[in-house]
């Protein structure tokens, strides 16, 4: 059974992501394509509803973007959000222009006063602060249109045509600060859509295993196993579905978490699947002798890690398919333009070409992250692996400023094990979204019991984030830090100093490499 769709059409606002995680939190399957969609790809996509989000552009100029001719008169509701509603305005006879100083321009939170007659804001209050963030706005409404929203700055906040289910707003209801606008989006899903809410992660978890077993019959599965929850919730599916069909390759490279390896091997015992645990420790180490330079580090680690799959998959032979952990966010980022780079990520996903393999096959490509977590416990993966936070594919490596050694690994996983365990034991693991210890090229001059020692400093890292393009290094309370320092320097030789960063992102990065 197909689940009912929404379709968000893509004008290149910041808070597209945020548009489609908040129709999913409403139970509603949606996806995020571009604004180029043509009316037969729409009529064969079949929603229930259309949002058009945001967009840095203005609708009046010539080069602006503009949805497939047609779309409005589909009979399909629609939801146009900032830049979105002033393309209803415009092409249904309104006029949009750039809002003067004093004069409709708003950025911010600004207290809005809301028509609840309109379904959009039915039963809700009727005042609240929105988030605005437009230098546009609408002169004239458009004929058949009433207005539903304003603000003391601008009186055409909001516009609807209930008759052709047509609705415009231009603040960001999808937007924290918004206050109801998940409310707001419920309403258009529920009341305006009619939204039946059959979105739910157990449907998806029983489609899921049917279609891969259907796609894979008597086949062969191989997965790039991290231990990050992606690629594990990924394998958990796959075992679900095809048991012994299933290979995975865990590439132990030296430079995870205490613990870690074993913990993923231990996950999936109860699975009937063929697990190979690579320990490639030395091979990876010998390649890292003597370097210090960052993105030198990166790439070492990168390719070596190729160079291990591809060596396992040829032991293994023929495999008609290929699994990967790809998930919805990188999906849509991946059909953006590229920033500059800062780091080369390394990421066990775009392994491909030297298996040979059929087609490669991304189960959670339509999921983000915390609906990947939720179907890891539905797969019965334990907590500790579902909640794991994200940990970098260079792993310790780049954690270990300067050169990584056998021995400096050792005093890092010692240093971070004690940390992670204090901030459990304090309760605090929801407060703070990667906190980890680093090992700094630094050695200083302490007192331990009457002699002098001269031994490296640990750096302690915690950040608070929605995205890890920005973070805000996380409050820890002293005594907190006061336990983890004393902690650590009293069980981890060779450690005399630790540092907490109190460094947010931008200017610093959450890694130190
Ligand atoms: P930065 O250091 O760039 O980190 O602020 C942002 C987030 O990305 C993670 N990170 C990586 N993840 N491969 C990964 O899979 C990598 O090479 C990598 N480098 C950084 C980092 O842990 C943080 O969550």
């Amino acid at each position: 059974m197909q689940n009912q769709k929404v379709l968000i059409l893509n004008f290149g606002g910041q808070y597209d992501q945020l548009i489609a995680r908040r129709v999913r939190e409403c139970k509603v399957y949606c996806e995020v394509r571009p604004y180029t969609m043509t009316l037969a790809e729409i009529k064969e996509y079949d929603p229930i509803g259309i949002i058009f989000t945001g967009g840095p552009d203005s609708v009046y100029k010539e080069d602006s973007l503009h949805p497939a001719d047609g779309i409005l008169t589909m009979g399909i509701p629609i939801l146009g959000i900032c830049y979105g509603c002033q393309l209803l305005a415009h092409h249904l006879g309104g006029a949009v222009v750039e809002a003067g100083e004093g004069n409709a321009r708003e950025y911010g939170k600004t207290l809005t006063h809301y028509d609840t007659s309109c379904l959009l804001f039915d039963g809700l209050p009727e005042e609240g602060i929105s988030w605005m963030s437009h230098g546009d706005y609408m002169e004239k409404v458009p004929e058949g249109f009433s207005l539903t929203a304003h603000s003391a700055m601008c009186p055409n906040v909001a516009i609807c045509d209930e008759n052709r289910k047509l609705y415009g707003v231009q603040f960001h209801p999808e937007v924290n600060h918004t206050e109801n606008g998940t409310a707001m989006i419920h309403n258009f899903l529920y009341k305006i859509c009619g939204a039946v809410g059959d979105w739910t992660m157990e449907d998806y978890m029983h489609r899921c295993i049917r279609e891969i077993r259907e796609k894979v019959g008597a086949g062969t599965v191989l997965l790039a196993l991290s231990g990050g929850v992606d690629s594990s919730v990924c394998a958990a599916l796959f075992a679900e579905a095809i048991g012994s069909q299933l290979t995975c390759v865990f590439v132990d490279h030296g430079l995870l978490r205490k613990q870690e390896g074993d913990e993923v091997e231990a996950a999936f015992k109860k699975w009937d699947i063929h697990l190979i645990r690579v320990n490639a420790a030395k091979r990876f180490l010998s390649k890292l002798a003597g370097v210090a330079e960052p993105e030198k580090k990166r790439k070492i680690i990168g390719e070596e890690f190729i160079r291990v799959f591809e060596e396992e998959g040829k032991k293994i032979g023929k495999t008609d398919f290929l699994a990967q952990g790809t998930i919805y966010p990188d999906v849509i980022e991946s059909g953006k333009g590229n920033a500059e780079t800062i780091k080369s990520h390394h990421n066990v996903g775009g392994l491909p070409d030297f298996v040979d393999f059929k087609e490669i096959i991304e189960p959670l490509r339509l999921l983000f992250k915390d609906e990947v977590r939720e179907l890891g416990r539905k797969l019965g993966l334990p907590e500790y692996l579902v909640m794991r936070q994200p940990f970098p594919g260079p792993g310790l490596a780049i954690r270990i400023i300067g050169e990584v050694t056998e021995e400096k690994l050792e005093i890092l996983r010692e240093a971070d094990f004690i940390f992670r365990e204090e901030i459990a034991k304090a309760n605090l693991e929801k407060t703070m979204n990667q906190y980890f210890a680093a090992l700094t090229n630094m050695k200083s001059v302490g007192v331990m019991g009457d002699g002098r020692t001269y031994d490296w400093a640990v750096v302690l890292r915690s950040v608070t984030t929605e995205d890890f393009m920005t973070a805000d290094w996380t409050r820890i309370p002293y005594e907190v830090l006061d336990r983890v320092s004393g902690r650590i320097v009293n069980e981890v030789s060779h450690v005399n100093r630790v540092l907490y960063d109190i460094t947010s992102k931008p200017p610093a990065t959450v890694e130190f490499e």
